[in-house]
């Protein structure tokens, strides 16, 4: 189930973002953390599984399109279609909108809307 971030959650939060590659330092974590809790264009959501908080998706509001800046899943969890259930669920939940990468996020939001048959 998709949740929105709220402060009860930072440190968890903190705690997911730290697995996105890039700068881990506390300082820049805090910085990301700030920013969607100020900024009213980014959003943050959580992935609840059962009682825990095992995933992560945030995204920069534009106006026709959003770009999904952080995915991350508690690595106990991987491989289960968490990562790919969130990115449905953020695009179910703005159909109107293109949904754009990062280059971080970009080979696995592409893997997550590839098509299963017909490889090549
Ligand atoms: C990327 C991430 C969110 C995927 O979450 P997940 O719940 O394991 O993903 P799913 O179970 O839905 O999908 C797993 C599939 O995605 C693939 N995958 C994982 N990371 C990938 C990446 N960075 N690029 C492309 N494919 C990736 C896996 O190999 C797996 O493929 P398979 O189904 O063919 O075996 C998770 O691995 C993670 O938190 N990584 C650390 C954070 C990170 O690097 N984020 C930025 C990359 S978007």
């Amino acid at each position: 189930m998709l949740l929105r971030y709220k402060k009860t959650y930072e440190k968890i939060a903190m705690g997911l973002l730290s697995y996105m590659p890039g700068d881990k330092s506390v300082k820049k974590l805090q910085e990301l953390i700030a920013t969607y809790e100020t900024d009213e264009n980014w959003l943050l959501y959580l992935w609840k599984k059962e009682e825990d908080l095992i995933g992560l998706i945030g995204l920069e509001m534009g106006e026709d399109e959003y770009t999904l800046q952080h995915i991350s899943v508690n690595p106990s969890f991987r491989g289960e279609g968490v990562g790919k259930e969130m990115v449905a669920k953020v695009q179910a939940l703005f159909p109107d909108k293109n949904c754009l990468t990062t280059e971080t996020t970009n080979a696995f939001i592409k893997k997550c809307t590839m098509k299963e048959e017909g490889a090549d």
